[in-house]
C-alpha cells in the first residue's frame, strides 16, 4: 500500500534544449535517430527521478515516432512528464519540437514513450508516488497508459495475453 504523496504531471516536467552539431548527423546532414533516443533516455530519465525521488533504470522504450528529419543547426527542445505511475514503474511522454534558428518558428515532430522502474540502493523496484492528471491532454495519456502497459507486458514476455483486461476490452 503506498503512502507517498500524490504528484501532478507539471512538478516532473523536464524540458531541454539542444542544438543539431556536426557530429550528431547522418551522411545526409540530419539528426541520427540514435541521438534523438538518447536525448530523449536522458530528459525523460529526469523527470522520472523528479516524479519519483528515486534513482530510476529504464525500463522499456515503448514507442518513438519520427515524423520529419531534423537538420544541423536545429533547435531540438524536448519536454517529458510522466503520464502515469504505477507500482514501481512511471511512463513518461516527451514531445520533441524543433526550432527553425532564423525564422523562431517551433513545430512538433517527435513524440516518445518510455517506461522507468524506481530502484533502491540494490536495484531492487521501489514504490513511486501515484500521479494525478490534470488537463484534458494528460487524463487522455493517463487512461491510455494502461493499454500500453499491459501490451508492453505481453510483448516481454511477463504477461499472459489473457490476463490483459484493458487490451482486450478494445476488440471484444
Ligand atoms: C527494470 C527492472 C528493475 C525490473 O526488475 P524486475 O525484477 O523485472 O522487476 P519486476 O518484474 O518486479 O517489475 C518491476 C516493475 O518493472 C516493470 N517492468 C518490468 N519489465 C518491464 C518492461 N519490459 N516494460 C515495462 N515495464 C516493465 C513491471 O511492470 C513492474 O512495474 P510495477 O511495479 O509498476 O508494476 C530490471 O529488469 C532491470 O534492472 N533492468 C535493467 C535496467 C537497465 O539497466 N536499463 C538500462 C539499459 S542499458
Amino acid at each position: 500500500m503506498k503512502s507517498l504523496q500524490p504528484k501532478n504531471p507539471k512538478d516532473s516536467l523536464t524540458v531541454s534544449t539542444r542544438i543539431v552539431l556536426p557530429n550528431d548527423t547522418n551522411t545526409l546532414g540530419n539528426l541520427m535517430g540514435g541521438n534523438l533516443l538518447s536525448w530523449i533516455d536522458l530528459n525523460a530519465a529526469i523527470c522520472a527521478h523528479r516524479h519519483s525521488g528515486r534513482v530510476v533504470v529504464t525500463a522499456a522504450v515503448n514507442n518513438v515516432s519520427f515524423n520529419q528529419p531534423i537538420r544541423l543547426g536545429d533547435f531540438v527542445t524536448l519536454e517529458s512528464k510522466v503520464s502515469r505511475a504505477f507500482s514501481s514503474s512511471v511512463e513518461v511522454f516527451t514531445d520533441i519540437f524543433v526550432e527553425n534558428r532564423s525564422t523562431g518558428e517551433k513545430q512538433k515532430c517527435n513524440e516518445a514513450i518510455y517506461t522507468f522502474v524506481a530502484v533502491d540502493q540494490i536495484g531492487s523496484p521501489i514504490h513511486v508516488p501515484d500521479l494525478v492528471p490534470e488537463t484534458a491532454e494528460e487524463k487522455k495519456r493517463f487512461d491510455a497508459a494502461l493499454r500500453r502497459r499491459q501490451l508492453n507486458l505481453i510483448l516481454a514476455g511477463k504477461m499472459k495475453a489473457e490476463d490483459a483486461t484493458e487490451l482486450k476490452a478494445l476488440f471484444l
